[in-house]
């Protein structure tokens, strides 16, 4: 595997925190902490109400705003909802879909997550496709199964071309705001794992250059050794996306 022909990405996934002014406040603490270091692409993805005071306070720097979710259709009565185009507009790059929390605690299920990928690849936004197997999976080590099913269908329909714009997060959930970290070898086999799955479904080479990053209690003091794996290319990173100074050394890291 060619780890060169991938850039690292490490993005930040706010959750439901921030308020707008407590977002504009982070964001530039942020940038100022990352000025300089283009050994990655750096991203933050923020609740929907901060998005205007993130970009804004992003604007000029090496910040790149996202979102946490989009809808699959257009525009129409779904209460709650918001659209690629209504992400697009607001100067949003990035969204993620298909975050474990709302597969647990909003029903998703790879189907709605491969509807609003597709939704979200043809209007241009980029996506930050998150999967990973529970616990339970784990243990019953069926592991490899489950990551490899839910990259075959959250990814259904999706061309070559446009998996330019994906980027895969694994992330198991047990690992997700627990303290519990999979180990960097964990890591490696199931990004491996899904890497191999990409050359199925594609070529060995939109394998290589597909980022598939890790997420789960990432944080300054395990980055470093996850991230040196080969198949391990950047970070989602929930708790530690909080607060800049922790974020920024996870960049560091990165470099
Ligand atoms: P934590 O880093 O808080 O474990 O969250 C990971 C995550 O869910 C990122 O999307």
């Amino acid at each position: 595997m060619d780890k060169s022909k991938r850039k690292v990405v490490i993005a930040g996934n706010w959750k439901m925190n921030m308020t707008p002014s407590e977002a504009e406040a982070a964001v530039r603490e942020t940038a100022e902490l990352v000025e300089g270091k283009n050994g990655c692409d750096v991203i933050l993805c923020v609740p929907f109400v901060d998005i205007d005071a993130a970009i804004k306070a992003a604007k000029g720097t090496n910040v790149k705003i996202g979102a946490q979710n989009v809808h699959f259709e257009a525009k129409g009565a779904y209460t709650g909802e918001i659209s690629a185009a209504m992400l697009l507009e607001c100067g949003v790059e990035y969204v993620i879909i298909g975050h474990s929390e709302r597969r647990q605690y909003f029903g998703e299920t790879d189907e709605t997550v491969n509807k609003r990928t597709i939704a979200a690849l043809n209007a241009g936004l980029k996506v930050i496709l998150c999967l990973g197997e529970v616990l339970e999976q784990r243990q019953s080590g069926i592991t490899s199964e489950i990551v490899a099913m839910q990259t075959k269908l959250d990814l259904a329909g999706v061309t070559a071309e446009q998996m330019k714009n994906v980027i895969i997060a694994y992330e198991p959930v047990w690992a997700i705001g627990t303290g519990l970290t999979a180990t960097p070898e964990q890591a490696d086999e199931v990004c491996g794992i899904i890497r191999k799955t990409i050359a199925d479904l594609y070529s060995n080479d939109t394998a290589d250059s597909t980022v598939i990053q890790y997420g789960g209690s990432m944080n300054d003091g395990n980055a470093a050794e996850l991230l040196s794996k080969v198949n391990v290319d950047g970070g989602l990173i929930g708790g530690a996306s909080l607060v800049p100074a922790k974020f920024s050394k996870i960049v560091d890291a990165a470099q």
